[in-house]
Order: C-alpha cells, then structure tokens, then sequence
C-alpha cells in the first residue's frame, strides 16, 4: 500500500474504554503540541525551553514520590507554563533592552492568560495551577496573586525551580550555557525567598542522581566565566519562620486545597 494511499484512509475505529482513553491522550498530546508550536513561532526564545521545564518538574515530581498521574500532571504543567505568552505582543516579547514598568505589567499577565487559554481542557486539572501560579514566590512578592509559601501549588513550586533551572543552564541568543554547579547554587541562595527550599533540595538529589546522557562529559567551562543573574536580588536571605511555614507542608500529593483549585485565590 503506497504512502499516500494510507493517509487516504479513514482512521482504524475501536471500541471500549482503553480506545476511548487512548483517544483522549492523542487529541491531549496534539493540542499541546500545537499550542507549544504556535508559542514557539511567536517566541524563539522559548523553542525547547518548555519540554525541558516539563521534564525537569517531572524529575522533582518523582523525587518527591508523587504518583505517576501526578509526574504526567506536573510535566504538563512544566511544558505549558509560558503558553500565556501567546497573549503578548510579539514586539515586546522579543524586546532587547530593559522593560518599562507598564511593559513588565503586560508581561506578568501571562500566567493569567495562560490559565484562561487552558481553561477549556478538562484533562489538564492540576498542571493549569502550575500555569497560573508558576511566577509566585514562597515570600509572597510574586504575582499573580502573592500567595506565600504552602497556599501556592506544589506543581507551581515545582515549575517555578524547573524554569529558573532551565534558564540558567541553557544557552541563550546572548550567552552561553551555566554549568548546573553555580546554577544550583543561586536556586539555594534564594530558596525560603523565591523558591520552596524542598523542590530546590528535590531538583539537587535528582540531578546528583540522574545518568550522564551518552557521550556527555561534562558541561563545558566558557572561556570567560560569565556571572549568573541573581534571580532573588543580592540581599536575599533566607527566613526562618518562612522556611517553617513552608516546611509545614510537606508533598502529601493531595494538594487539591483552595490555592491549588483556585478557590479563594481570585
Ligand atoms: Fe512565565
């Protein structure tokens, strides 16, 4: 049968609940691809960066011992954290050169949108908390809703540290990539400030953990070491009664509470 004969085909029809899920993974996997796809045209930037967030949450996810359907929630949550981005300008997403204070305001309405692009797909539950909360900090001074430590979801505390990972350690336009060593090192400086300190512990085990991939030998010194971006500021300290409030909720994986439905948080 000639390749093009196949594609004329009708799609081979089944029966049952295992087709009927099936079914539903495929038109999941294809939306998301899409969605990413449109992203990417409208962002190089972000070319590549959102599998890997995905894969780097569900890293910390497995970690934490969180069940399979939570890892795939939280992976989904990982790979579509910026799809809000799709609502800003494109101008001003491939700004070179420092935003303006209503610019930045445009900017930070992404994970609000992100959330309203998703709000149709049903499947997506728990990582639409990851999209809408993936830019909170533990110490309440990120947006879009300044939760503080437990209130903000855990697959969000997850993203937060997978994506600032991921943007340190990869390479950018204008540089080239960090090694994971200083990278890890300016997650822990701001972790109890920006980050849950136990997704950032939990990132660590998993990297120290993790398999070098085929024929990697190590991340290549750049010729002139470049100082990493502080993500937190140069004065971020880690606070004790913060580290205790965050502490005092532990990755019970049942953290469909107010914060992670999104009562009580609008
Ligand atoms: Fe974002």
């Amino acid at each position: 049968m000639s390749p093009a004969h196949r594609r004329s085909q009708p799609p081979a029809v089944c029966w049952g609940p295992a087709c009927a899920r099936r079914v539903r993974q495929e038109a999941q996997q294809a939306t998301v691809q899409a969605l990413l796809q449109a992203l990417e045209l409208k962002d190089p930037y972000t070319r590549g960066h959102s599998e890997r967030v995905g894969d780097l949450a569900a890293l910390i996810a497995v970690e934490l011992g969180a069940p399979a359907a939570r890892v795939e929630a939280v992976r989904l949550g990982g790979t579509l954290h910026d799809i809000g981005k799709l609502a800003v300008p494109t101008g001003l997403l491939r700004k070179n050169g420092p935003l303006t204070d209503e610019e930045r305001r445009v900017i930070q309405l992404h994970p609000g949108d992100g959330d309203g692009v998703l709000r149709g797909i049903a499947v997506l539950g728990e990582a639409r908390a990851a999209v809408l909360h993936h830019h909170e900090r533990v110490d309440g001074a990120g947006y879009p809703y300044g939760l503080s430590g437990g209130r903000i979801p855990e697959a969000a505390r997850i993203v937060a540290v997978a994506d600032a990972f991921d943007a340190m350690t990869s390479t950018r336009s204008y540089r080239s990539a960090r090694p994971d060593a200083p990278a890890l090192a300016e997650l822990r400086r701001c972790a109890g400030t920006q980050f849950d300190p136990m997704m950032v512990e939990a990132l660590a085990r998993a990297l120290a953990a993790r398999p070098p991939a085929p024929g990697f030998s190590g991340p290549a010194a750049p010729a002139t070491p470049e100082p990493l971006p502080t993500l937190c500021g140069a004065t971020a300290a880690v606070e004790g009664p913060l580290l205790a409030r965050v502490a005092a909720h532990p990755p019970t994986w049942a953290w469909l509470d107010a914060g992670a439905k999104g009562k009580g948080v609008r």
